[in-house]
């Protein structure tokens, strides 16, 4: 789509084009140094020196050139040294970014480049009778919101669990319910049973071999679909959703598919057949099939020596599925930087086998989580936080500061806002910084009114829609609606500050455009922290409600656009924007 600054840069390109005296593959516009009041910078080295002329003379010749008209978005060209710098027309750019905003609404910010492209993004993926834990709240979260980013870049995007539901260590926790039974109740405090008493029998069956054999039977019995087996493990698999898919309602998690590893059990022979006739794999004395020395990497199995198959043989079974099913220009995994090399593994066969001809497979990794002491957090060392615990500390904590700011809001209206805080302040601190780097869960710093976080990113926004709330009960009072000519008066929004404000909005789109090329949700949250800083520098400096008439109703449609914007941008990180906090 074309925003207002591709307008700019396509209108600057022009600019310098019409002069005659750059021919047009020259012509390559950067952003201007930092402390530059200019917006767009012709950095003139090159040019120059193909033409054959001083860098600072030309820079100076084409300013003289150039004089942009009354209407173009161009405001002043000035020239620094060797830089030919323009800047942007205050009067112009105000009216032409709110008017985007308030024309796009929601989807302001959004765009077509994936326009005809299919995306898969996999994330989450926890494991069946396991506890969510902070690692798997990463990919959940990282997850959704890159699937968002690229979604609004006009994709078709698909979201896929690629549930833990399969593998050897099922044979053990139905040993484990053989012997003990199903744990009572339900949620998080039912899984945390089950995973006590797989690790009671995973140690059990290390020192009696009738047990480990008894383990073995089961694994086998629900491969080879026995009922008993099978129902046994779908109970597993049905109260492992059950606990998980409420909270996932709460982060704003949606899956357009749950094919689990499970769903890959009969698509696995065809790519253990592929790879022994391609001669990329070749079966041992015991009967395993080894693939070695595939690009280097370390050697794997894709079948154990008794028929069992692997977690890396799922995966490769599930390129081809998605590759035939989708036929995506990308699949995206958001998996722990743990499993780094196992990917390395997959996306060689993968590629090797001829499964992801037309895919490019891309895989996201993250850092650790630790707590306020920046210890990693371990079950091992007891230290570790799951899903559930987390999300209702979030909520009480958060509902303990909407307590002391908004004591006069009803009952039902605080809980409301404190979980849109608490989810937001969770969400915001696995996305405001590169995802490689690990994140600490600090509440004080993640639920402070103040500084890079969701709840002053949210308050700034409730702030817009407070002010819009009592300008529309003025005027109502006065029996008249300004919001229909405010458009009329945006072109008065020159003040510095203002411009601020304007210049953060004219952004978003680029940014959304850079958070999808680089998986970067960093960038995002970096623009709605800086467009609230832009807002509260505009608070500062220039009174809405105040202000006369002219004046008062450009100010109300800069803030309609903005909270908008923060909203949009919110949206994409998985956070909610309250209408008021
Ligand atoms: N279930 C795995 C785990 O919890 C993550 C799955 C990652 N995705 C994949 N396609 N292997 O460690």
């Amino acid at each position: 789509m074309n925003y207002t600054l591709d307008t700019f840069r396509a209108e600057v390109r022009q600019a310098i084009a019409a002069t005659g005296r750059v021919p047009e593959a020259l012509i390559e516009v950067t952003a201007p140094k930092p402390n530059i009041p200019a917006d767009l910078a012709f950095p003139a080295f090159r040019a120059a020196k193909e033409l054959g002329l001083n860098p600072a003379q030309l820079a100076q010749e084409l300013a003289a050139a150039i004089t942009p008209a009354g209407d173009s978005l161009i405001g002043q060209v000035t020239v620094a040294g060797p830089f030919l710098n323009f800047a942007l027309n205050p009067h112009k750019l105000a009216p032409a970014v709110l008017d985007e905003v308030h024309h796009l609404g929601k989807r302001y910010g959004h765009d077509d480049t994936g326009q005809g492209q299919t995306v898969l993004v996999e994330y989450s993926s926890p494991n069946v009778a396991k506890r969510m834990h902070v690692g798997h709240i990463r990919t959940t979260i990282i997850g959704q919101a890159l699937f968002n980013i690229i979604q609004a870049l006009g994709y078709k995007t698909i979201s896929d669990n690629h549930l833990g539901d399969w593998g050897k260590q099922f044979g053990v926790t139905l040993l484990a319910i053989e012997h003990e039974g199903k744990p009572a109740g339900a949620g998080e405090l039912a899984v945390a049973q089950l995973e006590e008493i797989y690790a009671k029998y995973s140690n059990l069956i290390k020192e009696d071999p009738a047990l480990d054999e008894a383990a073995r039977a089961w694994s086998l019995r629900l491969e080879q679909g026995d009922p008993q087996a099978r129902e046994l493990w779908q109970w597993c698999v049905g109260l492992t959703m059950s606990y998980i898919s409420p909270l996932y309602a709460r982060l704003g998690i949606h899956f357009d598919t749950v094919h689990g590893e499970s769903f890959y059990e009969d698509k696995m022979q065809p790519v253990i057949d592929a790879a022994l006739e391609q001669g990329i794999a070749y079966r041992d004395a015991k009967g395993a099939v080894v693939v070695e020395e595939l690009e280097k990497l370390p050697t794997f199995l894709l079948q154990r020596s008794d028929s069992g198959t692997l977690y890396l043989t799922r995966d490769a079974a599930t390129v081809a599925f998605r590759e035939a099913e989708y036929q995506p220009t990308k699949i995206v995994y958001v998996v722990d930087a743990r499993q780094e090399l196992h990917f390395r593994q997959v996306f060689a066969l993968a590629k090797r086998l001829g499964y992801a001809a037309g895919a490019e497979l891309i895989h996201i990794s993250f850092g650790v989580v630790n707590d306020q002491h920046g210890e990693p957090l371990s079950t091992r060392k007891g230290n570790m936080i799951f899903l559930q615990a987390l999300l209702d500390e979030a909520h009480a904590r958060a509902r303990a500061v909407v307590d002391k700011t908004s004591p006069e809001f009803s009952e039902a209206e605080r809980e409301r806002i404190a979980e849109a805080v608490g989810m937001g302040a969770v969400i915001y601190n696995d996305l405001y910084q590169d995802s490689k780097r690990s994140i600490t869960i600090d509440w004080d710093k993640m639920l402070a009114l103040e500084g890079n976080s969701a709840p002053y990113i949210q308050y700034m926004h409730a702030r817009c829609r407070s002010i819009l709330r009592k300008a529309g009960e003025e005027e109502a009072g006065l029996g008249r609606s300004h919001t229909a000519d405010q458009a009329e008066y945006a072109a008065l929004l020159i003040h510095p500050a203002e411009q601020g404000v304007i210049k953060q909005l004219a952004k978003l789109p680029e940014a959304v455009r850079e958070a999808g090329a680089r998986y970067a949700t960093f960038v995002i949250a970096e623009w709605c922290y800086e467009t609230a800083r832009a807002l509260a520098a505009f608070y500062r400096d220039c009174p809405v409600l105040k202000a006369e008439a002219e004046r008062r109703a450009g100010r109300l449609y800069l803030v309609a656009a903005t909270a908008q914007a923060l909203e949009n941008g919110l949206g994409l990180l998985g956070i909610k924007a309250p209408e008021r906090m």
